[in-house]
């Protein structure tokens, strides 16, 4: 294996051309549990700053920021009271500005979250709308209904929101008398916008001004499939509706309505009054043959693809997806989305440890308790570490979630007591959703919080995290960091045009393809070793000893 090139020695990618996204690496950090700078437990924008070394060294292009907003946090930041402030748990715009300048100076571009489709309940315009009272126009930034039988204390109609229970919520009017009913498709504390309404269409135009002004780089666009609705009775039930997600033709009631890009093509004559013109992502459950139009370049210009993160560790599934995503992305000219975790799903080194065919439904397991003794991690390791080669050496942006490149699993069994995420609370316990994945980062093999700071961690961290905390894998050279820096720095030498070509292989569990100047990555997804193809071996996902491509292990070759 060849020395690792550092990423002083390296061309690094022309950040200030206009398609700096198009292969990018982004790096995800969820600011509450990344770093914790001032010892309250809960992760900040000056520890963020801290590690800008960390991120430098790691070799990525581009830190993706989930809200950082003031936030009651019913759901983790995405419930966001003042879109054009931080939270002063995470610091002041001041601290904002100087985290910007650290990653603009290490070279790396900043893209944060918008949230469009709902308030925080603790806005100023929600609050106003309770104020004002039925009719008024604060009401009218909303969806205010009211309900239905005699005494209007029926929700209007069946539907159930994203994280349990139904979707309509009754307010108590300024009079003390129960009244009307507001919509909220995930928390009850995140009440849906109106986007019919020109005051928020405009408001939200002043908050990517505000922050593109501070020079943010791009924005990732939550549920951005649901902003606009029709909300005229009759209503259809929840059995035909569903959460509209994957719906193939124009007609749901509130999602992936036709007029939602009108938003986005307004929004992308913001984005290229700066130079370079600032990105999208859209966040977008869309059926396939609908995502080019979030991905255009009239609108936001690039949209997730989360078929990664759904497939099983197979290599016909993987090679599916891969070229089904690359049509996707050349139907709207953008670039594919790879991504195979986030702040929403279970880590995958953990999916890929749960017993086979489980990885879907990992939910499964954390329902059942999450208990680390059902996961073989070793495993789990080793197809991660496969997988990310793959994903590594495709043509497009890579999306990294915080605490993949330690290799860290899901922490599958906080107690109840210490869970944070509302899909526990709304769904009575049944479903534990996502706080597994949320726990803050350990920074160092032992110490208070393990050095995400200077006492506790919002989240519980388990014993185990030291073992897989920065400082410790930071001097192993076969340390699941040490790979991660290799493989970016390495990807930073071989990529160039889009382009990627299929190698056949007569065996069904190999995936191989080739990409520009002879750069290959050959994936052994089954359990037997095959041969080893000719050529000089650049990387490998595990160690391989020239003669055979050992099982779940991916070599980049030339
Ligand atoms: C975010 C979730 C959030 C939800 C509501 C999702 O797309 O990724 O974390 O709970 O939107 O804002």
């Amino acid at each position: 294996m060849r020395e690792r090139p550092t990423r002083s020695d390296v061309t690094l990618k022309d950040l200030e051309s206009p398609d700096w996204w198009r292969q990018a690496v982004v790096y995800q950090v969820y600011p509450r549990s990344f770093a914790d700078s001032n010892g309250d437990g809960i992760g900040d924008l000056p520890g963020i700053t801290s590690r800008v070394p960390y991120l430098r060294e790691l070799g990525i292009d581009a830190v993706w920021l989930s809200p950082f907003y003031p936030s009651e946090l019913a759901d983790g930041g995405y419930d966001v009271a003042d879109y054009r402030d931080v939270d002063p748990r995470l610091g002041t715009l001041d601290d904002f500005d100087t985290m910007a300048a650290a990653l603009h100076d290490a070279g790396i571009k900043l893209i944060v979250d918008i949230v469009p489709n709902h308030t925080s309940d603790q806005h100023e315009w929600f609050q106003a709308a309770l104020a004002a009272g039925p009719g008024s126009p604060e009401r009218a930034r909303y969806h205010f209904v009211e309900g239905k039988g005699p005494d209007g204390d029926q929700p209007p109609n069946d539907w159930q929101s994203h994280f349990g229970g139904g979707v309509w919520e009754r307010v108590v009017e300024a009079d003390g008398t129960p009244g009307q009913w507001y919509l909220h498709f995930f928390a009850r504390e995140q009440p849906d916008l109106n986007w019919d309404n020109p005051e928020v269409r405009a408001d939200f135009e002043k908050t990517l001004r505000f922050w593109s002004d501070r020079g943010v780089d791009g924005f990732r666009i939550d549920v951005a499939h649901y902003l606009t609705k029709d909300l005229r009775e009759p209503f259809a039930p929840f059995s035909e509706v569903g959460l509209g997600e994957n719906v193939e033709a124009h007609g749901h009631p509130f999602s992936d309505r036709d007029e939602v890009h009108d938003v986005y093509r307004a929004w992308r004559k913001v984005f290229d009054e700066y130079t370079p013109p600032r990105i999208a992502v859209a966040e977008a459950w869309v059926h396939r043959s609908r995502v080019a139009r979030y991905a255009s370049p009239e609108g936001l210009g690039q949209s997730f693809n989360f078929d990664l993160l759904l497939a099983e560790f197979d290599a016909s599934e993987f090679r599916d997806v891969i070229q089904d995503s690359l049509e996707l992305a050349a139907e709207s000219g953008s670039s594919s989305t790879w991504v195979l975790s986030n702040h929403d799903v279970v880590r995958h080194a953990t999916r890929y440890g749960l017993p086979a065919g489980s990885g879907r439904h990992a939910k499964d397991w954390v329902r059942s308790g999450g208990s680390p003794d059902d996961v073989d991690t070793e495993r789990g390791d080793r197809r991660a570490r496969a997988a990310t080669l793959v994903l590594l050496a495709l043509p497009g942006s890579t999306y990294l979630y915080q605490g993949e490149e330690l290799g860290l699993h899901e922490v599958g069994d906080i107690p109840g007591d210490a869970r944070q995420d509302p899909t526990y609370f709304r769904t009575g316990g049944a479903e534990f959703g996502r706080d597994g994945c949320r726990v803050p980062l350990p920074w160092t093999k032992d110490g208070p919080s393990f050095g995400f700071g200077s006492n506790g961690a919002h989240l519980p961290q388990p014993t185990w995290f030291g073992d897989y905390s920065a400082a410790a894998e930071e001097a192993a050279p076969c340390s699941m960091l040490s790979f991660y820096r290799a493989a970016l720095a390495l990807r930073e030498t071989l990529q160039t045009d889009e382009s990627l070509t299929w190698i056949e292989h007569p065996s069904p569990d190999v995936l191989a393809f080739e990409r520009p100047n002879g750069w290959r990555s050959i994936t052994n997804f089954g359990a037997v070793p095959v041969d080893m193809p000719d050529g000089e071996v650049l990387l490998a996902s595990a160690p391989v000893d020239g003669s055979t491509l050992p099982g779940e292990t991916t070599v980049w070759m030339r």
